[in-house]
């Protein structure tokens, strides 16, 4: 009988317990240890999953310690983590699926690609938009010569002024220095999809922005350091109350960060001022830019821009490709797309609905929007053959768009500076 794949995951918060059930939904694979530091975690991973408790480590590097234990490892832990528990399962001789960002800088990035190259690791990066129905199907429309020769893309990450207030106020990734650049942690997807959609390498880069609102200039008349002290009619006004936004959160978890709070009684933690998520918005200790704007030159001349922005009702994303003979634009949420071939009419393309199957026979009309299963199910076949994937992004190929991400940061600290790439030889 076929042996099954043994997988653990380390971190078993939001991306963990979604990568434990496509494991479980799998009859081919198996997960046989998890690792968080939270107990709630720990407990979730035996009531839901029915792992032993000799089964769930108390942390990534308690698992580590056993030595190779498993055919693979899932790192989804907190981004300021990924750097040590992947040096560490590198050595111990582990392929690797790598939650978003590789690391927390450029240096750190290269040595993770350097060592998996080194010692011939598996290491895949959790670049999911690749294998959404909406990209895969752009992609194919460049890829079969439909739009001509790609002249510029444009690009727009519409955070949602919520979602930016609880991960990148209040949240995980709020302070750049103990996570990452927000153009890393937010955009790290974009970056890759800009390369991967165009196919070229990225020559040069240019970047402005900054943390234009969610300071205390902006505090309205009333405000507190924390809500619990913020008088009554500001905080029934406020878009951002934590006692209104947490609690609604918190039944779905779908926010990273949430975890950590997972069976606490929300209104007794900002009763008692906890950090980080008690705090006014207007008066925390964040330093994420809300907005940013990239420009990018890739090898060929063609160019691209990517906007980030916090202040958006929806979170999606927009896209225009520009190209010689035709473009193509939509929205990630709705997943419909216009494509126009000059002189022609244009077409509406529901991006679930048409195309078939893509060069790799990925499922265009699946529905399955984020594509989380299909980046699993590519992990898979890295790991047990030599299958090509168009979609499937190396290790070298991940690192070079966080190059990029880091290069803009590099660029907006400067004003807007353009930053020189060189990306065979970096
Ligand atoms: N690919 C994507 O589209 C995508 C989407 C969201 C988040 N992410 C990334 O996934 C990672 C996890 O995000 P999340 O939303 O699941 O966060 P989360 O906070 O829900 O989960 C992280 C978990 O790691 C645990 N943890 C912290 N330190 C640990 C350690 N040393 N050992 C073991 N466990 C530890 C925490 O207790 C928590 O349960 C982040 O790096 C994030 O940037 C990727």
């Amino acid at each position: 009988m076929k042996q099954k794949l043994k997988f653990a995951i380390l971190g078993f918060g939001s991306r963990g317990r979604m990568f434990a059930r496509l494991i479980e939904q799998d009859s081919e694979a198996e997960l046989v240890a998890i690792a968080d530091v939270a107990e709630s975690a720990r407990k979730a991973a035996q009531e839901q999953f029915g792992l032993a408790k000799s089964q769930c480590f108390t942390s990534g590097d308690a698992f580590l310690d056993q030595g190779k234990c498993c055919d693979a490892i899932f790192i989804c832990v907190q981004d300021a983590e990924h750097y040590a528990l992947t040096m560490r399962a590198l050595d111990l001789g582990y392929d690797i699926c790598l939650e978003k960002p590789a690391a927390a800088n450029a240096e750190q990035c290269k040595e993770i690609r350097d060592k998996a190259l080194r010692l011939g690791r598996k290491v895949m990066l959790t670049h999911v938009l690749r294998y959404s129905p909406f990209y895969q199907c752009i992609r194919q429309k460049i890829m079969d010569g439909s739009l001509g020769e790609v002249v510029h893309i444009d690009q727009t990450e519409n955070i949602a002024y919520w979602h930016f207030a609880l991960s990148y106020v209040r949240g995980p990734w709020r302070n750049m220095e103990d996570s990452t650049p927000t153009i890393i942690a937010k955009c790290c997807h974009d970056l890759d999809l800009l390369l991967w959609l165009t196919g070229r390498h990225c020559v040069s880069v240019s970047s402005y922005g900054g943390l234009y609102y969610f300071n205390p200039e902006h505090a309205p008349a009333g405000s507190s350091t924390y809500c619990a002290e913020c008088q009554k009619e500001t905080k029934e006004k406020c878009l951002f109350n934590a006692y209104k936004v947490y609690p609604e959160f918190m039944k779905t978890m779908v926010v990273g960060g949430t975890a950590a709070y997972e069976g606490e009684d929300i209104n007794s933690l900002l009763d008692h001022h906890v950090e980080p998520i008690s705090r006014c918005v207007f008066h925390s200790l964040n330093d994420a830019v809300d907005h940013q704007s990239v420009n990018l030159e890739f090898d060929n001349g063609s160019t691209a821009h990517l906007t980030m922005c916090a202040f958006t009702q929806r979170c999606y994303r927009y896209v225009k490709v520009f190209g010689t003979k035709g473009e193509i634009e939509g929205d990630l949420d709705t997943n419909l797309l216009t494509f126009t071939q000059f002189g022609k009419e244009p077409q509406v393309i529901d991006a679930t609905k048409d195309g078939g199957f893509n060069q790799d026979g990925i499922a265009l009309n699946d529905g399955h929007g984020g594509g989380d299963y299909y980046l699993y199910r590519d992990f898979v076949d890295y790991l047990t053959s030599d299958k090509p994937s168009l979609t499937r992004t190396t290790i070298k190929e991940s690192i070079e768009s966080h190059l990029v991400g880091f290069a803009a940061e590099e660029s907006r600290l400067q004003g807007g500076k353009p930053i020189v790439l060189d990306p065979l030889k970096e």
